[in-house]
């Protein structure tokens, strides 16, 4: 951590506070501040060393970074601790889960302050009519607040009603689009489909979308050819957002899938953003740096490409991920039915254990949610624990279990190493992500240790234990660098003008709590978050304000 002589940056910050503010409207820089942040090291979220500062809010807004002589309205000493912009999750699954879990208690006290949802192909709209109207009763019924999902917007206005603690943006997802304008069915759209769904994606980035993204190892993403794709990410040309992918797969074939990634965003003409990039199953771990080159050699030929990556070596989806997309067509009753099938059974088993063997063993997989309370016993055991325990084939009893739940088991896939968890977190064009949701205290389940501790443990386990990058090249990942991908340029930053989104922790003790076995402990080490100028988290404990707004991108 490298420290300006004080004096120097004193001045150097007054001069910057006086230039950046003289073009601000409204922010009375004058004014008694309501919050002074005292004596903390400054990292800004640029990827610069950390200063030691004081940071005066005033409003919604930072008034002044560097020596700040005024008493504030609120004042707290932080001394010894980092201070950085909030933390942005650049791809996270909370965002309608947002508006059932407002508090959104294990995101915001890792330090989260903007969720970035829409993500892997599903977005919180637009909705049919129907799953709309159930919405509607919902939240009509539990807060008299009348919220419309028939489109993204919607969405967007029922945050401002039902204001969670974090902010939050979202892109638009191909497999919402798809499943509304050609339904659950394994075929290319018509040219008509194809203009009916490209009307949706850009409606959606008029109202306010940060991107469109795909899930195509899911149905009904996984049913498009490329060319579809291509046809509707153009439809973000010349906006800046980007084409974010969960690529067709993720492990035999994931070198194809990353070149059909970069095709989609060289031929539309779109930047690229590579979800939770991975090399999974062992016979393909020595692709990873092989990927990193692929993707290296793109930008040098004019691709905007990034990707983002979650802390961890296991990986979380349903259990259904197990056999070919193909299988799940037509939904959950279909896909039921076709391991029931004696046709079809012998080629679906040759793929499950192709895929188990690629992972290791059955007990590479954890169970880690079932819907039925008399399997509830089997979350959080692997696979391979749980056969053994009822001496049945791990086949049969994985067909069992999909069969008895509808064909909805959650599932985590221990299949990474970590070496290329450390190079892909670490490499320059990777930012930080939790690819994890928001999940009420209530909920049961032993899901993905992700969504409860990814920021912390980047910061204790990966930087301050491994030494896998300097810290605030790590801060830079989840702040600065994320909010430039989908073009916000008044948050992940720290600068007068910007939103007074922060975080405080202490680098020395900051760290994960949660684990595959207890996921919901929290983390150590983070002392405050403020979103939108409101002290949301205060010696780690919630303070009770929800000053979370809908981030908009550009082009609404
Ligand atoms: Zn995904
Ligand atoms: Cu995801």
């Amino acid at each position: 951590m490298t420290r300006m002589d004080r004096r120097e940056f004193v001045r150097a910050g007054a001069a910057v506070g006086l230039t950046s503010l003289s073009g601000i409207k409204g922010l009375p820089w004058w004014e008694t501040p309501d919050l002074v942040l005292r004596g903390g090291t400054v990292f800004d979220g640029t990827g610069a060393p950390g200063v030691e500062a004081d940071v005066a809010v005033v409003g919604d807004r930072i008034q002044a970074i560097g020596r700040v002589p005024e008493q504030g309205a609120m004042e707290i000493d932080l001394t010894g601790q980092a201070v950085a912009p909030g933390f942005i999750d650049i791809h996270t699954h909370a965002d309608r889960p947002l508006l059932d879990v407002p508090m959104a208690r294990h995101r915001v006290l890792q330090g989260i302050t903007l969720e970035v949802g829409g993500q892997c192909g599903g977005s919180p709209g637009p909705s049919s009519e129907a799953a709309a109207q159930a919405a509607r009763e919902r939240y009509r019924k539990r807060y008299g607040v009348e919220v419309d999902l028939r489109e993204l917007g919607g969405f967007f206005r029922a945050l401002e009603e039902i204001p969670p603690t974090v902010n939050a943006a979202s892109m638009v997802g191909h497999g919402t689009v798809r499943g509304l304008i050609v339904g659950n069915e394994n075929r290319p759209a018509t040219p008509h489909e194809l203009a009916e769904m490209r009307r949706l994606v850009a409606g959606a980035m008029a109202q306010g979308a940060v991107g469109f993204s795909t899930g195509l190892e899911y149905t009904p993403s996984g049913f498009a050819p490329k060319e579809e794709l291509v046809e509707l990410a153009k439809a973000l040309r010349g906006t800046g957002f980007p084409y974010a992918s969960h690529m067709r797969n993720e492990d035999d074939g994931v070198l194809a899938a990353v070149e059909e990634a970069l095709h989609v965003g060289r031929v539309a003409g779109v930047p690229v953003q590579i979800s939770h990039l991975k090399a999974q199953g062992e016979r393909n771990w020595w692709k990873a740096p092989v990927i990193l080159d692929l993707l290296e050699e793109a930008r040098e030929a004019g691709v905007d490409v990034h990707f983002d990556r979650y802390p961890y070596v296991a990986y979380s989806t349903g259990l259904s991920n197990l056999f070919p997309a193909a299988a799940r067509a037509g939904g959950s009753g279909a896909f039921v039915g076709r391991l029931q099938d004696p046709e079809e059974r012998p080629a679906l088993e040759a793929y499950c254990r192709d895929k188990i063997a690629q992972l290791g063993s059955w007990d590479s997989v954890q169970i880690s949610s079932t819907r039925r309370a008399e399997n509830a016993w089997m979350r959080g055991k692997r696979l391979g624990e749980v056969a053994r325990e009822l001496r049945e084939d791990p086949f049969d009893l994985t067909v069992r279990l999909l069969v008895e739940e509808g064909g909805s088991v959650g599932m985590i896939g221990f299949g990474m190493s970590e070496e290329n968890t450390a190079l892909m977190l670490s490499h320059p064009l990777g930012m930080i992500c939790s690819d994890g949701s928001v999940y009420s205290p209530s909920s049961s389940g032993s899901p993905h240790p992700r969504s409860f501790g990814t920021f912390p443990r980047v910061l204790g386990h990966y930087v301050r234990d491994e030494g896998v990058m300097p810290l605030e090249t790590a801060i830079h990942k989840m702040t600065g660098m994320s909010a430039k991908k989908i073009q916000l340029v008044d948050r992940g930053v720290l600068r007068p003008g910007a939103y007074a989104d922060l975080v405080a922790f202490d680098p020395a003790t900051v760290g994960d709590g949660a684990t595959f076995a207890e996921p919901r402990r929290p983390p150590t080490g983070i002392s405050l978050v403020v979103v939108n100028g409101a002290v949301t988290v205060r010696e780690g404990g919630l303070t009770g304000e929800r000053a979370g707004r809908p981030v908009r991108g550009a082009g609404a």
